[in-house]
């Protein structure tokens, strides 16, 4: 969604606000615009439509200065336009501000502002908090803005100029992230951990109703109330490169490209390879845990929720116990009563997810305990669970999601099997021999990436589908919808997951002389079945691809192509075999020609509801 950065110290801000905004382009947006104090006055530019618009703005008429703030806009309040688009102020030019978030009561607010003579020129809510804050405003920045939250309802993060003040940026937020960061040469802010990696790895960040004033000396912080707080730093161990695009042409090519060192980073934080045995203190669960959990509900959205589903399958079959997974936004509105011993495991890549976010308070509040499964150190979600269990996959920045689902795929089977042991459901010899397994998967991982030139060309041939159906049971059917959701997001090509018995019940109508059908097979107690759902297809026209670790003995004749992947235990087959899927995903929207790292309308951290 939106982003946010800003720079106080001794360079001049605009090269480094219009960098920031590159970096945090993934995010998605539809306009931009930074504020820059030049010495005399705040100037604003700002412009509808890419990054690079704006940037030729400024290439013809330069902005010079110390101090600036810098937007990325995704239009929520009032369409993609210039006088739409971050940084707003007030009536009497006493500020300028950017805003992510989502300010619930604006209307009310407006009406009010409108009453006391405030004369708004945007459709957006951001304009009613630059306009409460200027009404409030006599001279001292914090106590405005710590009068300001006191009518705001929603979610903010805000980074605001004074015009009195114009060496300091003030910030201030609410359900929405905002980290900050000393470097050599001043005071960074950004909505994202990326923008800040030039500059530094040490961050502090933002939560709930505090207020951060940076200038070029330090940052400072205080609470709701405007008293003085200390803030603990945290070092993130990025590094830069693994937030650029090198020699790659898309970030999302270079991120499933990165799958087998992130999810061999990821299974060595949990166990020991060298011993073949899980280290016990990494995961959440205690001895007690065994028998005390009753039901594990996992939570979370889109991709996450996918990588869940296989969670749930591993939680039910490795440690026995009953699993429900939930889509978050319906979760938190579904009135749903927890039950003593229920656990609630969230999902989320970025930690920042407004739903995962809001199911994870609600259990919290309902004294329910909380794990999360998450990559960014620091995010809401890391904050706020009562425990979790990291994914190491390192920044990722094209919006389809790929090394976080390999790697929360590989936590939840991991923190599966540790509850498995726990609970006697699995032996410790089982154990090793899985892990034995695992330990080989990186090197077939390697294989099948080194092989995308196949992957490529049937591509090349079949990116006009207009229909693309993904069929599978158990295992085969998560993964399905995965690579269904993957195909559409980025390629724009309609797709849809459907479990292989269900298609006689209603979908199978859909299917015609060419549609594409790929089954998914790498469950051998079910390939017997799933082999006959391909024949009623194919028999009905459809051009049938099947992907499978299995003999092909039990397919021959059902399909018109195969990719053959390395036989693996089945539960562990979905790290070989959802590679194929994303590749073929990534070739289908190359071929198209579509926005592979930034699909259109979409956002890489859904912060919103
Ligand atoms: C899929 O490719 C998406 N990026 C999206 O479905 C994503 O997984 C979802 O928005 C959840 O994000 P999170 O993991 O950061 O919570």
């Amino acid at each position: 969604m939106c982003g946010i950065v800003g720079y106080t110290g001794c360079n001049n801000a605009t090269p480094i606000l219009l960098e920031g905004l590159d970096t945090l382009a993934y995010r998605g947006y539809d306009s931009a615009g930074i504020a820059v104090w030049d010495g005399e006055q705040i100037v604003m530019k700002k412009e509808k439509g890419q990054l690079a618009n704006l940037k030729a703005i400024i290439e013809n008429e330069p902005v010079f200065g110390v101090c600036g703030i810098g937007h990325t806009r995704w239009a929520t309040h009032g369409e993609p336009s210039y006088v739409n688009s971050h940084p707003h102020g007030d009536t009497k030019k006493q500020l300028v501000l950017v805003h992510n978030g989502i300010i619930e009561n604006y209307l009310r607010l407006k009406n009010m502002l409108i009453d006391r003579g405030c004369e708004f020129v945007s459709d957006t809510d951001t304009e009613v908090v630059a306009q409460l804050i200027g009404s409030v405003y006599s001279g001292d920045p914090k106590a405005a803005i710590v009068e300001a939250m006191r009518f705001i309802e929603g979610s903010f993060a805000l980074a605001i100029l004074f015009r009195d003040d114009p060496h300091r940026i003030y910030c201030a937020c609410k359900d929405s992230p905002m980290v900050v960061g000393f470097g050599k040469d001043g005071a960074h802010i950004a909505s994202d951990i990326p923008a800040l990696l030039s500059y530094t790895r040490d961050v502090t960040f933002m939560e709930d109703k505090q207020i951060a004033v940076l200038s070029p000396e330090g940052i400072s912080f205080f609470d709701e109330f405007g008293e003085w707080i200390d803030k603990p730093v945290v070092h993130i161990d990025w590094d830069m490169d693994s937030a650029k695009k090198g020699s790659f042409e898309h970030y999302m090519i270079k991120e499933i490209c990165e799958e087998p060192v992130a999810f061999r980073k990821t299974a060595e934080q949990y166990v020991s390879f060298r011993e073949m045995r899980l280290k016990g203190d990494c995961f959440p669960w205690g001895d007690g845990d065994a028998q005390s959990i009753k039901r594990i509900r996992i939570i979370g959205c889109g991709t996450a929720y996918h990588a869940g589903l296989l969670g749930k399958k591993y939680l039910t079959t490795l440690a026995k116990i009953p699993v429900e997974a939930d889509i978050a936004s319906e979760f938190r509105y579904a009135d749903y009563v927890f039950e003593p011993g229920e656990v609630l495991l969230l999902i989320s890549q970025s930690g920042e997810t407004a739903d995962t976010i809001a199911a994870m308070r609600m259990a919290k509040q309902a004294g329910v305990r909380t794990i999360a499964v998450c990559n960014v150190i620091g995010s809401t979600i890391a904050r706020e669970a009562d425990e979790v269990l990291f994914t190491y996959a390192g920044p990722e920045i094209a919006v389809a999601a790929t090394k976080s689902y390999l790697t929360q795929a590989t936590v939840l089977f991991l923190a599966a099997l540790r509850l498995g042991q726990l609970r006697g459901t699995v032996s410790d010899d089982e154990v090793s021999a899985l892990l034995a397994e695992l330990e080989g998967l990186p090197a077939k991982m390697e294989a099948l990436i080194e092989q995308r030139g196949d992957i490529q060309y049937f591509a090349s041939r079949e990116f006009s589908a207009r229909h693309v159906f993904f069929i599978g049971r158990g295992i085969d059917n998560a993964l399905a919808m995965e690579a269904a959701l993957k195909l559409k997001e980025v390629s724009y090509i309609h797709s849809e997951a459907y479990a292989a018995g269900e298609l006689k019940h209603g979908t199978i109508a859909l299917i015609e002389e060419g549609t594409l059908v790929i089954a998914l097979m790498t469950q051998r107690h079910l390939a017997a079945k799933t082999a006959s759902n391909m024949e009623e297809v194919r028999v009905r026209g459809a051009n049938v691809l099947a992907v499978t670790n299995g003999r092909l003995d039990d397919i021959e004749g059902h399909c018109s192509k195969v990719w053959q992947l390395d036989e693996t235990n089945e539960l562990l087959s979905p790290f070989c075999a959802i590679i194929p899927m994303q590749l073929f995903a990534y070739y289908m929207a190359v071929q198209k020609g579509c926005s592979v790292d930034k699909p259109r309308n979409l956002a890489k951290s859904v912060t919103v509801e």
